[in-house]
Formats: C-alpha cells, sequence, structure tokens
C-alpha cells in the first residue's frame, strides 16, 4: 500500500511500472524472507524468544499466518516458471506448514544437521575434466566375471570359496544366509548394515541397475549386499558391477505365488511382500534396483523402521530401512490377509500409508518429498538441487528409452538432475565434464 501510494505522483510511472516495482519488492520480501527461514546454519530458538506464554502464541500465530501467506505465493511462483531448482527448500516450508498447527512449537529445520552434498554451486556453468574418471572396461568378455568369494555353511560355520558360477550359493529362505550375517554383519545398531535388492523377472540389467547397485555400495558402505533373484541377471552392467563391487552376494529365491490361498497376479506384489519377508528375517536396508543412493543412511539405522513418503503423499517402498522382526513389517505382512490380487497399491503403499497413520510410534517418517522420491518430473527436464536428499527415485514410466541410451559417456553432459546424481556416484563430482 504505501508503496503504491509513495509511487503515484511520480510522472512517468503508469501503473504497470509501478505493479513490476511492487511485485519485484514483493519477490525479493519473499526471497529473503524464505532465505532467512530456511538458512542452514539457523538456530533454533535463536530467532524466536518471548516472555510470556500468551505472546508466545499470539505472536507464532501470526508469523505463521504470515508465513502461510507468503509460502502459497513461493509455491505458485515455483510452479509457474517450472523452475524448481530450490523445490527441496519449498517442499520443506510447504510440510512444515501443512504439519505445524499454531502452537508452542518452534520451527525446526530438519536439515540442520545435514551438510550438504554436491557443493553450493548449482547452475551447472562450469565444466570439469573428468575424462580419466570412467570405470568403463569392455566389459563383455568372461574373463571379467569376477571369481567371487561366496559363503557356504557347512554345519554351524560358514566357508568361503571362490566360485565362478554364482547361481550355486546361497537361498532365500534358508538358515545359511542367517549365519552368514551373524559371522560377518553384527552391530550395535538395531538395523544391519546390509543392502537388499531383489531382481525378478528376465529384464534386461541396464546401465542405470548398475548406477543404482554401484551407489548403494558406495554411499552406505554396507557389509554385504544380496541381491535375491528368480533369474541371474547378465550382460555388460552386470559383469561391470561384480568387478567393482566385491561384496555383492546373489541369493536365489522362488517368489512366493501365493498369499492365503490368493494367487498373486504382478510380479510387482512378488517383489512387494518378498521385500518384508526378507527385512523381517534380517533386516536391513531394502532398496529397489532403480534407486540411487547420495549418502549414507546410517542415522536411519538406529530407528525400529523408517520410511519415506513420496510426492502423492503415500509412503514409497522403494526405500525401507527395518530392524529384524520390526513390530511395522510384521503389521503390514499380518494385512495381506485381505490380500487383494488384482489391485496394486492397495497392499502395498497405500497400506503401508494406512498403518503409519494408525501406528506413527511403530515407524518413523521421513516426510519430505526430497528425502527420497522426488517429483519424477525433476529427474529429466531440469537440474533438482539434490543437496538435503539422500537418496533419488529413478522414475521409469514414459522414460524407458531416454534411460536405456544412458552410459559412461552420454551421462558426461546430461544437464539435468539424473546426469548430476550420475556423475556424483560415478565420477565423484556432480558438474558437466568436458
Ligand atoms: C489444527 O488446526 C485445525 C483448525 O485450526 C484443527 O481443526 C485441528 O484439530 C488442529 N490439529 C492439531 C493436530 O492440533
Ligand atoms: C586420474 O587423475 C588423477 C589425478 O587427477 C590421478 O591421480 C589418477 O591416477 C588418474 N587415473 C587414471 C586411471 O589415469
Ligand atoms: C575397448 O574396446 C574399444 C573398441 O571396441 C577399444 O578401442 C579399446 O581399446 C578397448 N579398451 C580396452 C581397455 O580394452
Ligand atoms: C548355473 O549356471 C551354469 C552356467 O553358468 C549352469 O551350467 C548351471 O546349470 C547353473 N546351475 C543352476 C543350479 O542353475
Ligand atoms: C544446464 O542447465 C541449467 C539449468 O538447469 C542452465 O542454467 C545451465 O546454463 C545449463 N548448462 C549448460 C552448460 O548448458
Ligand atoms: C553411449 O550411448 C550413446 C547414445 O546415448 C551412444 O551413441 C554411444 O555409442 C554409447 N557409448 C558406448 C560406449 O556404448
Amino acid at each position: 500500500m504505501l508503496i503504491m501510494v509513495y509511487l503515484k505522483p511520480i510522472p512517468t510511472m503508469n501503473y504497470r511500472a509501478a505493479f513490476t516495482v511492487c511485485f519485484l519488492i514483493i519477490q525479493l520480501g519473499i526471497l529473503v524472507y524464505v532465505t532467512l527461514l530456511f538458512y542452514p546454519n539457523y538456530e533454533k530458538g535463536s530467532r524466536i524468544c518471548f516472555k510470556k506464554e500468551d505472546d508466545e502464541a499470539q505472536r507464532l500465530k501470526y508469523r505463521l499466518h504470515g508465513m502461510q501467506k507468503l509460502l502459497k505465493l513461493v509455491y505458485r511462483k515455483a510452479k509457474v516458471v517450472n523452475s524448481r531448482e530450490e523445490s527441496c527448500d519449498i517442499e520443506t516450508a510447504v510440510l512444515f506448514l501443512k504439519k505445524n498447527n499454531v502452537s508452542k512449537t518452534v520451527f525446526k529445520n530438519t536439515f540442520e544437521d545435514f551438510s550438504p552434498l554436491g557443493g553450493r554451486d548449482w547452475s551447472f556453468k562450469t565444466y570439469i575434466p573428468c575424462s580419466n574418471k570412467s570405470l568403463e572396461v569392455n566389459g563383455t568378455s568372461k574373463e571379467l566375471i569376477r571369481s567371487q568369494f561366496i559363503p557356504s555353511c557347512v554345519n554351524y560355520d560358514v566357508k568361503l570359496e571362490v566360485r565362478k558360477n554364482l547361481n550355486e550359493s546361497l537361498k532365500f529362505p534358508g538358515t545359511c544366509l542367517k549365519q552368514v550375517i551373524d559371522k560377518f554383519c553384527t552391530t550395535q545398531f538395531l538395523v544391519p548394515n546390509i543392502l537388499h535388492y531383489i531382481w525378478l523377472g528376465k529384464g534386461k540389467f541396464e546401465f542405470i541397475f548398475f548406477v543404482s547397485i554401484f551407489s548403494g555400495y558406495k554411499k552406505q558402505h554396507p557389509c554385504l549386499i544380496f541381491l535375491y533373484y528368480d533369474t541371474l541377471p547378465s550382460g555388460k552392467w552386470w559383469n561391470l558391477l561384480l568387478l567393482y563391487v566385491s561384496n555383492i552376494i546373489p541369493v536365489s529365491v522362488n517368489p512366493p505365488s501365493k498369499i492365503g490361498n490368493r494367487k498373486i497376479v504382478f510380479l510387482e506384489h512378488k517383489s512387494d511382500i518378498l521385500r518384508l519377508q526378507i527385512l523381517r528375517e534380517y533386516g536391513g536396508i531394502y532398496l529397489d534396483t532403480d534407486q540411487l543412493l547420495l549418502t549414507s543412511l546410517d542415522k536411519f539405522r538406529d530407528r525400529e523402521c523408517t520410511m519415506g513418503v513420496a510426492s502423492d503423499g503415500y509412503l514409497g517402498s522403494a526405500v525401507i530401512i527395518a530392524s529384524k522382526n520390526s513390530a511395522f513389517i510384521k503389521k503390514w505382512m499380518d494385512s495381506y490377509s485381505a490380500y487383494k490380487p488384482n489391485s496394486w497399491g492397495q497392499n502395498s503403499v497405500i497400506m503401508a500409508t494406512k498403518l503409519a497413520k494408525q501406528n506413527p510410534n511403530l515407524i518413523h517418517l521421513e516426510r519430505h518429498y526430497c528425502s527420497f522420491y522426488p517429483y519424477p518430473t525433476y529427474l529429466f527436464k531440469q537440474n533438482y538441487k539434490w543437496s538435503h536428499s539422500y537418496g533419488l527415485h529413478i522414475y521409469k514410466p514414459g522414460r524407458e528409452k531416454q534411460l536405456k541410451q544412458l552410459n559412461f559417456s552420454s551421462i558426461r553432459k546430461l544437464n539435468n538432475t539424473l546426469g548430476a546424481a550420475f556423475r556424483f556416484v560415478l565420477f565423484d563430482d556432480k558438474e558437466l565434464c568436458l
């Protein structure tokens, strides 16, 4: 208002110009406000201190109301110009507003202790020489297949043997797997540092699966990685994975074909139930084979169960961190007694979401979409700032062709989120390559 009045007498300034100036000032205000609000080094409570309880409630109410309006604007703006670079911050803001009613709650930046990944410059205007960082070898030849140490159980002991045929190794379910874990992966954390991946069907093992599992290996430093398969993967990228990932162990599995007396129709359902069976039995970190890991998940390993909320509001099941016999996983499995063979989602993410609502004390939810599951469009069309993300789920539908073309050379200049994340995993630097 004041600004408008002030601008009026200036003769050359018409309403449109005045409006533009106003708009710019508002924009600047928003920027400063949001920056202050979500500045990473923001000290809890340092900006909000009150003497009386009533005053505190009043002022928070006022502040929240203002923030709500401001952030709505920010959110709309981000949508309009299709610029999602700061979307993680925006999501944080929106989430905070949704979650916190006016109360004594003081804004808590969930990312307080988080050191940002990928550096401070997200302009992608510089190139770096990553020419010598390629891991690629001509990996199709037989001799590149690792002769790896495969554990086997003899009576109550575990033996490591060099084997060529990886398909002659461990089985799930089976007691040997448990002995192997007990022998090599005991830990004081609730959740053992084991990565579980599931590979069902005869699909091609592509570059993105290589990068995803490799990222798990590199960022989580797991004790062991199990890949539960019905058909052992093959091909160049699988061979390369075996070459670089020394502790991956294929585990053969007969995927469940029935739940109770109902037949399982979808492959996805088999994988859904299998991941729960595995986690109940051993605990660990379940990851989809298209889930990139950008940093360690250790901070969740002292909780019984952790999952993330995806951008559609449902829990995502591409990342599940759970202790052995966790109560939440048990409840989820029990819910399969009402299994509906023909509806996807009903049993998996929708059920998990419902159960989490009913049993909030049994599960820790990472509510920021940026934690594990960004909006799918962020991956392909822009540079999403994932400096506060633990991982990215690669959303494939409609992008299969594009994803198939990826390799060490094509990601070097791929100027989008996926390119940057892949370079970060493979070349240790997200910048574009010369
Ligand atoms: C939040 O506020 C709304 C309306 O002001 C109220 O209906 C709701 O119960 C509140 N929720 C909590 C968790 O306090
Ligand atoms: C790549 O470059 C680094 C130094 O920038 C060097 O230490 C390393 O040996 C090089 N690697 C290869 C395979 O040439
Ligand atoms: C890989 O194959 C290409 C041609 O297919 C060849 O030029 C290159 O020298 C090979 N590299 C290695 C390390 O064998
Ligand atoms: C394992 O693979 C080899 C060839 O790689 C094959 O000869 C053998 O029959 C397979 N064994 C099983 C149990 O599938
Ligand atoms: C890469 O994309 C960003 C937008 O996300 C753009 O600002 C930048 O100029 C692009 N870099 C190159 C080298 O094209
Ligand atoms: C990488 O993929 C591109 C297409 O995306 C292709 O032209 C190129 O030949 C591939 N490079 C290798 C080494 O496979």
